[in-house]
This record gives structure tokens, sequence and C-alpha cells, in this order.
């Protein structure tokens, strides 16, 4: 390459790296093997209730667990704790207005708060709410309310080893049968982007067209769980035919304009420690919300937040659509994902956005689905590195709203990669720990739950290894 390329161009390097620099640090205990595995025996073998502390690299979730910008840190000082009409809180509905234009945005403390609202609201017994994959919280919230809440995503995400370029995709002729047969007790359809239960994988923007044409069709308000917007948009951006000249912020209008409404937890994709909505055009269902909103959360100027909350959330969601963010973002994951592949552990694949997530069927497949061999993989990767993961199977959806349980569709654990946290050593010491488990699967035993609570048992139920 000539000198004159170089100046016009610049020559191409492969590396991609984190588009930041560190600017405040925190310490990471060191542990021994003897320490964790008391630790997680007196935790009844939940990894949620291990302290933080004993955990060396924290995978358990992406959500909140981020770090904030210098600029974030900056917006909190502008903070206004006005109990009504902050100054703080305009700048986070137009911040948030910018990307998601619903005539109604209404501040709720986390994402779940927001479906306790909307579902208190629409829910019900003799309802049916479609989604792509409920998250758990989701799902949780759909039940409670006396609703049934149904999968419909496609055939292909139930296969980990298959390859697909959207494989959160709604399965558009079922739901199109469900709306045919069952449209007037169907009271939103929902569509979760990125879809975390089904892997991170993302919806493409001409499925998220169908869903809307359909719900239109059929006079169904739709409605997005928009955790991972960016993420989702960045992918559309990435995989899709005549996407790629278009920006993050302007495909995520376009998918704001196919809905009705969201419901949003702001601990994702917009770097928030804390923090989330409910957005949604109709009038009188918003009306409706802000009653239940004022009831349970907080005034509608601030929701269940304070006002240095809604200053760092209107930052970051400036920040979460940024293209070298993204890039470094999702390539990260990647990172971590093909390099297990590479070394034969079996993974979900393609990688999705936000977490890595190994098939715990297929690796431990001497254990049954309720032996839990999700859970023992997790509880194995946290004794041999002090990994923390979270199970995605039948610890979390096995039991029916019946009481009975039922093996769940995949018994996963995912590793969940908060953002701008870690660095790339911390990502290739996972890689070794992870592999190493791999190696020695056969050896973990299954588990038996001694303990759980009626609903969302994964956060509280005790564990016993199976003698
Ligand atoms: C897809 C999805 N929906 C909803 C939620 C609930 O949000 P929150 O944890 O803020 O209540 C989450 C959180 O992990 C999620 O991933």
């Amino acid at each position: 390459m000539g000198r004159q390329y170089h100046q016009v161009m610049g020559p191409t390097f492969h590396t991609i790296i984190e588009p930041f620099r560190i600017h405040s640090v925190e310490p990471l205990r060191m542990t021994t093997l003897e320490e964790r595995s008391l630790a997680v025996e007196q935790a009844g073998y939940n990894l949620f209730k291990l302290r933080a502390q004993d955990v060396l690299i924290d995978l358990l979730t992406d959500s909140g667990t981020g770090a904030m910008s210098r600029d974030q840190w900056a917006a909190i000082q502008h903070g206004d704790e006005s109990y009504a009409g902050s100054p703080s809180w305009f700048r986070f509905e137009a911040a948030v207005k910018e990307l998601f234009p619903f005539r109604h945005v209404i501040p709720t403390h986390q994402g779940r708060a927001a479906e306790r609202i909307l579902f208190s609201v629409i829910g019900g017994p003799g309802k049916i709410v479609p989604n792509n994959t409920h998250f758990d919280t989701t799902r949780a919230n759909v039940e409670f309310s006396g609703a049934e809440a149904r999968d419909l995503v496609i055939a292909e995400a139930r296969d980990s080893a298959l390859v697909h370029p959207f494989k959160g995709n709604m399965d558009l002729g079922a739901l199109e049968t469900l709306l045919r047969e069952k449209a007037s007790s169907i009271p939103a359809v929902f569509v979760t982007i990125t879809n975390n239960s089904g892997g991170g994988q993302p919806v493409s923007l001409a499925n998220i067209r169908g869903v809307s044409e359909l719900c239109r069709q059929y006079a169904v308000p739709f409605f997005l769980d928009a955790c991972r917007f960016a993420e989702n948009a960045w992918f559309i951006h990435e995989r899709e035919e005549g996407q790629s000249d278009r920006s993050i912020s302007d495909i995520v209008r376009e998918i704001a304009t196919l809905a009705d409404g969201m419901t949003m937890s702001a601990k994702k994709d917009p770097f928030g420690n804390i923090g989330g909505w409910l957005a949604l055009n109709d009038d009188e269902l918003a009306e409706k919300c802000r009653s239940m909103l004022i009831l349970t959360e907080g005034f509608p100027t601030y929701g269940g937040l304070a006002g240095r909350d809604l200053e760092a959330l209107a930052q970051g969601l400036k920040e979460a659509v940024q293209p070298d963010y993204l890039r470094y973002r999702i390539r990260s994951s990647a990172y971590l994902g093909e390099a297990l592949d590479a070394a034969g552990v079996p993974v979900v694949k393609p990688i999705g956005g936000h977490a890595v997530y190994l098939d715990a069927k297929a690796l431990l497949s001497h254990l049954a689905p309720l032996q839990y061999p999700g859970q023992a993989l997790a509880i194995a990767l946290y004794e041999v590195g002090g990994i923390r993961s979270c199970e995605i199977g039948s610890v979390m959806f096995g039991r029916q709203p019946d009481g009975s349980e039922r093996p769940a569709a995949m018994e996963l654990v995912r590793l969940a990669i908060p953002r701008r946290t870690y660095t790339q050593s911390h990502i290739d010491y996972v890689i070794e720990v992870v592999t190493y488990v791999a190696q020695n699967a056969a050896s973990l035993r299954g588990y038996q739950i001694v303990q759980e609570p009626p609903a969302l048992r994964h956060f509280t139920a005790q564990f016993e290894p199976i003698k």
C-alpha cells in the first residue's frame, strides 16, 4: 500500500477495541475453591443468594450492572428532585421520544413495574398474550393477572445449534392463526427485542413489520418489550438487506412507529443502574396506567425514579445508539461465544447480543431436565472459577401455573455481559474456566429443589445436590 493510500483511506485493522478508556476502577476479590464451595452451599446452591463480593466475574445479568459514562455521571449532577415537573423529567421524556415517539411516556423504577401496571389493566382471566418468547418477569406478570402467556417464536429458535440471522422472529403463521381464532381475547401482541429467553437473538425489521400488519388487520395493539432495542437495531443494520446505510436511531424510530406501545427496562441498553418506562399511544389506556402508576410507583413526572436517574438515562439513551459502541458490544459477545464454540462447548448459535448461552442439555446429557442440568452447570462454573451465570431452563420456567412441573423447551446457562465493564482478559479467563468445566461435565451431579416460592422460583429456591 502506497503512502497516498494511507493518507486517503488509512489501513484497516481487525482488532475491535473498547471505544473508551478506564476512568475509575473497582477491586475484584480473589477466593479459593474451598471458600466458593462453602459460599454456594450456604446460599442453598442458588447463585442469586451469593454475596457479590464472593463472585469474581459476575455474568448473572446485564441488567443494571453496566458502567456509566463520564457524561452520565456529569448528568447526574443536573438531577432536579422536584416532586412534580422537574426539568430532569422533561429531558428524560424528550430523550425517550426522540427514539420512541409514543404519545405517552410513563416512567417506572424498572421494566417489571411497567409490565405490572400494563397487565393489571389489560390482562385478566380468559386473555391470551402472545410474544416471541416471554421473559420471566413478563410471563409472571401476565400469569399473575390470570391471563395466559403464549410463546410463538419461529421453530428454528428451538434448535440451539442452528444458525439463523433473526432467530428471535415471531412465527407469523402461528400468530395469524391465533389472531383469526381469538383476536377478541388478545389484549396485546408483544415482541421482545432482542429475545432474551431465546438466546438474546434479534428480530428482523421485516418480521416486526409483519407483526405490525397482522395486529392492525385484527385491530389488536402491538407492544414491544424493547430492553435491548439498540443491540437489535445493530443486528438489523448488519444483517438485513437494505438497512446498512441507515442510522441506528432511524431503525429504532421505524420499529417504534410500527408499534402501539412498549415496556422497557432501562437497566439494559440505556446504561441505567435502575429505571424503566411504559410508553403508548392510546389516551384512555394511558390514563388508566397513570392511575396505577400513582398508586404503586409515584407521580407521573418521576414514576419510581429520582431526578438524577432520569438524567443518567437521558444521556445513556444517546450513547446506546452510537455505532462504535454497538460494534464493540456485539463483537465482544461474539468473541466469547466463538472461542467457546471453537473449544467444543455447545452454545446457542449464532451468538446473541448481550450474552452467550451454553446448551446445558447437550453438555450434561447424562442428567434429566428435572435434575436441572443448567443449574448444575452454573454452580460448577461458580465453584471452579468464581463465575456467576444464570440458569434459563427448567428451574426458571418448569413450574406451571396449575402447580405441575414440566421441562422447559431448552436448558440454557446464560453468561450475560455487563456493558462496558469487563476487559478482554476477563473474558479470556471466562473462556478458560468454561472450557475446563465443559471438559469435565460428565462428572457433574444433578440437583433437586428442597424449597421454593409459588412464583418466580429461580430467584429464591433452595437446592441440594442429588446423592
Ligand atoms: C426481555 C426483558 N424484559 C423485561 C425485563 C424486566 O426488566 P427489569 O429487570 O428491569 O424489571 C428484562 C430484565 O432482564 C428483560 O430482559
